[in-house]
């Protein structure tokens, strides 16, 4: 495993080591992230924020207006002192306002989703429908770094891709050609098409055939859900980070496991309590961004997470789904873990 944990550059920025959060939306929320930083993560990214909703001075989910700084979707979390804020759109010129309007927020990079294939987005021609319009994803690209040299400092641009829309358009190489040449410093492959959806296994060549062809990092994504899986996918594919996505719902730990993994070759699996204990704190933090009936009710799916596996997991899912205050979710936990307070 040595000499796997590294640090990684990209563009002008040097980050400690290679084990990154992945967007995830509706999950990697900034107190999420957080808990993952003090886990051991290098790198963090915002969930996928609308170009066009940024642009219609709308917060990217009607919470709140754009320039406003308490925005939890786009606000660094407490301890995140360096992020990416992704953006997804099909006009360059919406991509290059909205990368403007990030300024309040110093983002020290801004990442493009060209990956997303939920309907309501690549209808649009974004997300992963980008991939069928590499041009458009080149001026998109172009956009942003424009909107960044001129308003945030130059930070990086990074893509994030899938391999393809579907099994018979694969062109990843194609796509990351082309953002690579419109600037961006890194791109993000998560080795699965649009038309696979989170199914089937992603296909970790594609990875390590990307590495070999672009001259900026690229950064794995797809099935990583133990540290073995980190380790084998930087030994297989060369590339330069991983992302952990699915693996680290629930499991903010994995990034201390995986760090402990590929510098000492043993890790070992969190307590339930400490679980628990994590979760517990997600949810006051998360209370204090977006009240405490929404996080509440926001936070049953992600105790679905920090539940998983454990013995008498189910049996505690059914009861934390009933409870609508934090008193009530503190009284279910308590009786599993130690050390909620
Ligand atoms: C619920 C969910 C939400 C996601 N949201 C985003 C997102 O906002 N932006 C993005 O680029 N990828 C998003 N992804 C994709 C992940 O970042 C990752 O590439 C994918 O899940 C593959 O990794 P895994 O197989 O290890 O989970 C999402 C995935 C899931 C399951």
């Amino acid at each position: 495993m040595s000499g796997l944990y590294r640090p990684v550059v990209i563009g002008s920025l040097t980050l400690p080591g290679n084990l990154f959060l992945a967007p995830v939306a509706g999950y990697s929320d900034r107190v999420f992230r957080s808990l993952c930083i003090a886990q051991g993560a290098d790198f963090t990214c915002t969930e996928l924020v609308s170009s066009e909703a940024l642009v219609r001075n709308r917060s990217p989910h009607d919470r709140s207006s754009p320039g406003d700084r308490t925005n939890p979707i786009l606000r660094r979390g407490d301890t995140e002192t360096r992020y990416a804020i992704q953006l997804f759109g099909a006009d360059p010129a919406v991509m290059y306002q909205a990368a403007g309007l990030l300024a309040p927020y110093h983002p020290e990079v801004v990442d493009i989703n060209c990956g997303c294939p939920v309907p309501k987005v690549t209808k649009t021609g974004a997300g992963s429908a980008l991939m069928r319009n590499p041009a458009t994803l080149g001026r998109i690209v172009e956009a942003v770094v424009r909107a960044s040299k001129e308003g945030l400092g130059e930070a990086p641009v990074t893509v994030k891709m899938r391999s393809g829309w579907d099994a018979a358009s694969i062109n990843y190489r194609e796509c990351a050609r082309i953002a690579v040449e419109a600037g961006a410093a890194l791109v993000s492959l998560h080795a699965r098409t649009k038309a696979q959806g989170y199914a089937g296994q992603s296909d970790w060549s594609h990875i390590a055939d990307l590495v070999s062809r672009i001259a900026v990092p690229v950064a794995g994504s797809g099935d990583l859900f133990s540290p073995e899986d980190a380790g084998r996918m930087l030994q297989e594919t060369g590339c330069a980070a991983v992302m952990f996505a699915r693996g680290s719902m629930g499991n903010p730990c994995i990034f201390s496991a995986t760090r402990s993994w590929l510098l000492t070759g043993s890790w070992m699996p969190p307590e339930a309590s400490e679980r628990l204990t994590t979760g517990f704190r997600h949810l006051v933090l998360r209370a204090a961004d977006i009240g405490e009936r929404t996080a509440c009710r926001e936070m049953r799916k992600q105790f679905c997470a920090y539940t998983k596996g454990l013995m008498g997991g189910a049996a505690l899912r059914n009861r934390l789904v009933h409870a609508e205050t934090i008193a009530a979710y503190r009284d279910i936990l308590r009786e599993t873990a130690a050390g909620i307070e």
